[in-house]
Formats: C-alpha cells, sequence, structure tokens
C-alpha cells in the first residue's frame, strides 16, 4: 500500500506569513509543510506538497496523486467557491480528500459560504488557522488506516 499523502494548496496560499495576517495568521506555508511532514512521518507517511495558483494545475495535482497517493488535504482557496473543474477532479479520482481552510469560511462574507467541493469530499475543516492542516492529517490517516 502507498504510504504517501498529497498536501495540495491553491491559489495566494503561497504567500502564508504576510497575507492578511488578521484573517490567516504569520505561519507560513513552508512552515506548515515542514510540521506536516514530522506529523505524517511520525505516523509512517510521506508528505508530497503541491501548490499552484493555476487551477488547471491543481487538477493536475489532482490526477498525479490518484495512483501514488492514499489520499489528500487540500486547501483549494478561492477556487473553492468557484471550480467545477475541481470538484469533477476529486470525484474523478476517487481519493479521500479533506478540504482545509485556515479560516472559518462561515463567519466571512457570503459568497465564501457555499463551497463547490465539500459534497465530494471525506469532510471539511476549518477555522484554526495552521492547526487546521494538522487536524485534517489526522483525520485523514484515520480514515485510511480504519479501511
Ligand atoms: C481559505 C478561505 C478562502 O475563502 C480564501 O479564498 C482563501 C483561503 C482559507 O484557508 O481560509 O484563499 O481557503
Amino acid at each position: 500500500m502507498s504510504r504517501e499523502i498529497l498536501v495540495l494548496n491553491g491559489p495566494n496560499l503561497n504567500l502564508l506569513g504576510t497575507r492578511e495576517p488578521e484573517v490567516y495568521g504569520t505561519t507560513t506555508l513552508d512552515d506548515i509543510v515542514l510540521e506536516l511532514t514530522d506529523l505524517a512521518a511520525a505516523r509512517g507517511y510521506t508528505l508530497r506538497a503541491v501548490q499552484s495558483n493555476v487551477e488547471g494545475e491543481l487538477v493536475d495535482a489532482l490526477h498525479a496523486a490518484r495512483t501514488t497517493c492514499v489520499g489528500v488535504v487540500f486547501n483549494p482557496g478561492a477556487y473553492t467557491h468557484t471550480s467545477i473543474a475541481l470538484r469533477d477532479a476529486i470525484s474523478g479520482v476517487m481519493l479521500p480528500v479533506v478540504e482545509t481552510h485556515l479560516s472559518n469560511v462561515h463567519a466571512r462574507e457570503e459568497f465564501r459560504h457555499t463551497s463547490m467541493l465539500s459534497a465530494v469530499c471525506l469532510g471539511v475543516i476549518g477555522g484554526f488557522g495552521a492547526t487546521s492542516y494538522r487536524l485534517a492529517l489526522d483525520a485523514l490517516i484515520s480514515h485510511v488506516e480504519a479501511a
């Protein structure tokens, strides 16, 4: 069995650390990935981390994960609210995907209350800053090991 997990991040998440710190905190994406890599390793998994600002590249990363990864921690950024292509990719690859957000999208602008993706994801975690990623990884590994 593969022991690889994809941590996929969408648009503008490369700016974490300096992007609207009052909303997203000051932890950088590199910090998050480093911490998740250690947490995953402690449970016997390796991580592949991909960030892209391009919708089609996120689709490609999901397709590539299909044959190599056991699941995906995915923060789709603003594409959460708009992307039918990412929804179809998640359905198509048949991998467990945890939709992950730093902020509580339901406590923010109304356009963030709708997710195109939640219905085809294993679950959704948000509102806990960088901790959301740790919770998502933990939930994903628990799911994979229960299967
Ligand atoms: C986000 C929430 C989205 O609404 C926003 O567009 C982002 C980040 C989050 O992690 O809280 O880019 O996914």
